[in-house]
């Protein structure tokens, strides 16, 4: 199996991830063990608390990393990405080279919104990222707030062109009830074009491997495969 993870935090000590390659390593080989071999590491980008890690120093944290990999015998490839913060700052841009694409070599772009609601920049993000070429790929829409109140506002989403990557955590039960209701709901109306597992710590791998479980009890190993392997892969080029 080539399961491939496109959203964590393993890249140790650039956000609010993995603080030592310790920490990396044991969140890397849990999913190994679940038959997990590549990985996206999509630290957060754009986003001021963690003082907007550029894609220059997301390569050199991925060089370490991967050395401790070699060392400690685990086969997995790691590639870089970033999970991109929607804000006004994106429109002043001017180029897309601090855009964090998956791989750092594809039009696929992973973001997400900090916001309670879906602002008029938003759209205007996305359409500074489209007009630049970009797929752009809205990460755990299950936890933002405005689909909580609103599910149905993903048509409108859809209709932006954007895809959608699911949280194996919220599947595992990590966000409560709600977030497991709507996960579920958008699993089953198979809005996504991809699950990740947005796993950020060893404490969470409970919740991420039990949600990889319920997603196969849900909608079946071939659809999870779909949205693991196969989707997936078309950003592993
Ligand atoms: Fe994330």
């Amino acid at each position: 199996m080539t399961r491939i993870d496109v959203h964590n935090h393993f890249l140790p000590a650039v956000d609010d991830g993995c603080k030592t390659p310790l920490e990396s390593i044991t969140c890397l080989r849990a999913f190994w063990h679940r038959g997990y071999t590549k990985f996206f590491v999509t630290p957060h980008t754009g986003a001021m608390e963690f003082g907007d890690i550029q894609p220059a120093q997301v390569i050199r944290h991925l060089e370490m990393l991967r050395k401790f990999l070699v060392a400690d015998g685990i086969a997995v490839q790691l590639r870089p990405g970033g999970e991109l913060r929607l804000s006004p700052r994106i429109l002043s841009l001017p180029d897309t080279s601090r855009i964090p694409t998956f791989g750092f070599n594809t039009p696929y772009v992973l973001v997400d919104l900090w916001e309670p609601d879906w602002p008029w920049w938003a759209d205007e993000c996305v359409d500074w990222l489209q007009a630049h070429g970009l797929t752009v790929i809205l990460a755990h829409p299950e936890r933002m707030d405005c689909l909580r109140l609103n599910p149905d506002f993903i048509d409108a989403l859809a209709d932006r062109d954007l895809l959608f990557q699911g949280n194996l955590g919220p599947l595992g039960g990590s966000e409560g009830e709600d977030g497991r209701g709507l996960a579920e709901r958008y699993l089953l109306e198979h809005r996504y074009f991809m699950l990740g597992s947005d796993c950020h710590r060893p404490d969470h791998l409970p919740s991420r491997l039990g949600g990889l479980r319920r997603a196969v009890e849900l909608v079946g190993q071939e659809k999870v495969d779909e949205l693991t392997i196969t989707n997936p892969g078309k950003l592993w080029v």
